[in-house]
């Protein structure tokens, strides 16, 4: 790896794990842990230390796309990292494959597949509101230095919106995802999957039954808890504090028949809302 420059961002980590993103330039910088000069960081490597002026230690980084998320400019809510980690695992992202995204919001989750599809493929992001469009493009196209030539935008409500494509892949994150299916299934090829994120389950109820009767099956519905643990000399337990819930992730596959999947009645399992 090359070692740090003026001007390249650094994540500053304490021994306690507390973060600071900061610029290299020729500038003091000062925490409660200390201060140290920025300009001190040229030349050293990722996982270099530097001493602060009260004698903290701080481990030099170059950013994660993680850390980078947190810290770019985000005017609507974004996909958490331990949801966006699984949307791209189950969703069964590759190099080469075309992918549908809507809302494109703040731009995480465009970032996420951009990074999985390692430049090849194709990703076309639909988003209704111009100006989160447009600060979703300046936090995609800073991140990778240029706007990254697999990435089309298109300003438009996606239950309007007419693409004769059919992708691999489609992602939704919509406050109202049920009004989109119908569209987004002529979008999709057979056995494509569809992945798609909501807070509440009275949309991942709506959802499901949309979905079912639009051309999709093998329908999953579930959320994921990420609990950390303090772990040190003395201790070994769960930290006091967790992000419970985020929201729940639906993944869903096209299929041939005209109504999809037969809901199943009346075992307490999917199926039970819907008409039949
Ligand atoms: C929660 S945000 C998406 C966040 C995004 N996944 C991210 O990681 O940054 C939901 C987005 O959907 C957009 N939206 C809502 N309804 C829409 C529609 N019918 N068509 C297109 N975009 C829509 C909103 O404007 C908003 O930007």
């Amino acid at each position: 790896m090359s070692k740090f420059e003026s001007g390249e961002w650094v994540m500053l980590t304490s021994q306690k794990g507390k973060r600071w993103l900061v610029r290299i330039e020729d500038q003091p910088y000062s925490s409660h842990i200390g201060g140290i000069q920025l300009g001190d960081i040229v030349g050293k490597e990722e996982g270099d230390w530097l001493i602060t002026s009260t004698g903290a230690k701080l481990m030099l980084f170059r950013p994660s796309l993680q850390d980078y998320i947190f810290s770019m400019k985000r005017r609507t809510q974004i996909i958490y990292p331990k949801d966006l980690s699984a949307m791209i695992f189950y969703g069964d992202i590759y190099p080469g494959c075309s992918i549908i995204e809507t809302g494109l919001g703040s731009g995480a989750l465009s970032l996420a597949l951009l990074r999985a599809m390692c430049g090849r493929g194709r990703l076309i992001s639909i988003e209704k509101r111009p100006e989160f469009a447009l600060g979703a493009k300046e936090n995609i196209d800073r991140f990778f230095g240029a706007p990254p030539s697999n990435h089309e935008i298109i300003v438009g409500d996606i239950e309007q919106v007419c693409l004769t494509c059919e992708v691999d892949r489609i992602y939704v994150d919509l406050p109202e995802p049920w009004r989109a299916v119908r569209n987004l299934s002529s979008m999709l090829r057979m056995g494509g999957l569809l992945v798609s994120l909501s807070p509440n389950v009275g949309q991942v109820q709506l959802m499901t039954r949309e979905l079912k009767s639009n051309g999709f099956g093998d329908v999953e519905n579930f959320e994921l808890m990420r609990r950390d643990w303090k772990i040190d000399q003395l201790r070994a337990r769960p930290v006091d504090r967790m992000v419970a819930h985020t929201a729940f992730i639906t993944v869903a596959k096209r299929v041939s028949s005209s109504r999809g999947e037969e809901p199943e009645n009346g075992n307490g399992e999917a199926g039970d809302f819907t008409d039949e």
